[in-house]
C-alpha cells in the first residue's frame, strides 16, 4: 500500500485517536493555564518549570515543547484553550531569554514551535521577534571553520575540543526559516554545513548514530566519539537516533538535496530493523541488555514523525515501508503506553531521560513533555493538518 491508501486504510484510527487526545486535553488544558510542563508528578498532575515545581528551570531545553503541542491542537480542533495555553507558555518562556548563560543550541527547540509557530500561524509581531532573537542566538553559535553549530557551552572536560550532538539536528530547522524571512542565505549555508559535518562525524556505516562527539574548533574534524545518554560507546541510543531520522528528513524538505533524504532513510532502516525485531516497542537504547527494561516512548513518536515525512518524499514503491512502519510504532504506543483517561495530565508513559540518568529512576519510564507532543504530532500529519512545525 501507498501513502495514500495506508491512510485510508488506518482511517477510523487515526480519528479515533486524534478525538481522543483532544478530549482529554480539552479537559486538562484550562488547569494548566499558567504552567509549562515537563513530566507529571506521583499526584498525576503536570509539573511547572516556570516556578521550580519541576526538576529543571524555566532555560530548559524542552520549555517549547507544551507551547508546541498547544498549537498543534488548536490548529486541529480551533479550541481557543488551546490557543490561550499556547501564547501563556510563550510568554512565560520570555523569563529564558534572561537566562542568557544558560541557553544553548536548544533555543530551536524552544523557540521555533512555540513564537515561530504562533508566528507563522497568526503573523503576531511580538512572536516573530521572539524567533528571530532565537535565531540569530542560534546562528551566534556558529563555527566557520567547523562548519557547525556549538551544541553546549560546558566543554571544560575535552581540552579544547567541543562536544557536538545529533540532537542538533531538530535545532537546525531554526535556520532554514531565517533564512526564509530574513531573505539571507546565509542561515540557510549555516544548516547546510552543519548537517554535512554531522553526517561526516556521527552517522556510522550501519546508519546508527552516534550521541555525542568531540570535535576540533579549529578543523571540525572528529576527535572521539562519546557514550552519551545510551547505553554506552557505539551503542544506539534510540532517541539521538530519531532526532537524526526526522532532522535530515526535514534538512531535505528545506533543501530539496536528496543527499539529506537518503541519510534520513538509511537511519530510519537502522530503527526499523531494530524496533521490528522488539515488537514496535522501542527500548531507551537497541544494544542495551535485556534488564532491565528502560524504554523510551518519546524515541518512538519522534522516529514516527520522520518516517512519515520520509514516506512522502519517496517512490511510490519505498512508501509503504516508511509510513508502514510508522503506523507500527504509533500503533504500539496507542496499545502499551498511552493514557487518554484524565486520571494523569501526561498523554505517554515510558520516556526516558538517558541510560544513567541524572535523575536516578525518577527519570526512567515516565512522562516527557515531548513524547505528548511528537505522538499528536504524528497523529496531526496523519490527519492531513498542516503546517510542518520545523
Ligand atoms: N536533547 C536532549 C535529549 O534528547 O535528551
Amino acid at each position: 500500500m501507498n501513502y495514500k491508501e495506508t491512510i485510508e486504510a488506518n482511517k477510523e484510527w487515526i480519528d479515533a485517536v486524534w478525538e481522543k487526545i483532544d478530549k482529554k486535553m480539552s479537559e486538562i488544558t484550562p488547569t494548566a493555564l499558567d504552567k509549562i510542563p515537563y513530566t507529571t508528578g506521583k499526584n498525576g498532575k503536570f509539573d511547572n518549570c516556570v516556578e521550580g515545581e519541576c526538576p529543571y528551570d524555566i532555560a530548559w531545553w524542552c520549555n517549547g515543547f507544551w507551547p508546541g503541542y498547544m498549537w498543534l491542537l488548536y490548529v486541529g480542533t480551533k479550541r481557543a484553550i488551546y490557543k490561550e495555553a499556547a501564547v501563556n507558555a510563550e510568554k512565560l518562556l520570555d523569563g529564558a531569554f534572561r537566562e542568557y548563560d544558560k541557553l544553548h543550541h536548544d533555543v530551536g527547540f524552544m523557540w521555533h514551535i512555540s513564537a515561530g509557530v504562533n508566528y507563522r500561524l497568526t503573523g503576531d509581531k511580538d512572536a516573530r521577534l521572539r524567533a528571530l532573537y532565537a535565531g540569530d542566538f542560534l546562528a551566534s553559535r556558529y563555527n566557520p571553520n567547523g562548519g557547525y553549530i556549538r551544541s553546549w557551552n560546558n566543554d571544560s572536560d575535552t581540552d579544547g575540543y567541543q562536544k557536538l550532538i545529533v540532537d542538533s539536528m531538530m535545532n537546525i530547522t531554526m535556520l532554514y526559516w531565517m533564512a526564509e524571512e530574513k531573505q539571507d542565505i546565509r542561515y540557510k549555508q549555516m544548516a547546510v554545513n552543519h548537517a554535512d559535518t554531522i553526517i561526516r562525524t556521527h552517522i556510522r556505516p550501519d546508519g546508527t548514530a552516534h550521541h555525542i562527539v568531540e570535535v576540533d574548533p579549529k578543523t571540525g574534524e572528529p576527535v572521539k566519539a562519546l557514550g552519551g545518554q545510551g547505553y554506552e560507546l557505539g551503542s544506539t541510543w534510540t532517541r539521538g537516533q530519531a532526532w537524526a531520522i526526522y532532522g535530515f528528513a526535514l534538512s531535505y524538505i528545506h533543501t530539496g538535496d536528496e543527499k539529506y533524504l537518503n541519510v534520513a532513510k538509511r537511519v530510519a532502516n537502522a530503527f526499523i530493523a531494530c524496533a521490528a525485531v522488539n515488537n514496535w516497542i522501542v527500548p531507551l537504547d537497541f544494544r542495551q541488555p535485556d534488564e532491565p527494561k528502560y524504554y523510551d516512548s518519546t524515541a518512538a513518536a519522534c522516529a514516527a514523525c520522520g518516517m512519515i515525512e520520509i514516506a512522502k518524499h519517496v517512490s511510490e514503491y519505498d512508501q509503504k515501508n516508511y509510513i508502514g512502519a510508522a503506523i507500527k510504532l504509533l500503533k504500539s504506543l496507542d496499545k502499551k503506553a498511552v493514557d487518554y483517561s484524565t486520571d494523569k495530565d501526561n498523554l505517554l508513559d515510558y520516556g526516558s531521560e538517558a541510560y544513567y540518568p541524572g535523575r536516578g529512576e525518577d527519570g526512567i519510564n515516565t512522562a516527557i513533555i515531548y513524547g505528548d507532543y511528537y505522538y499528536t504530532e504524528a497523529i496531526y500529519k496523519l490527519k492531513g493538518f498542516g503546517p510542518l512545525f520545523w
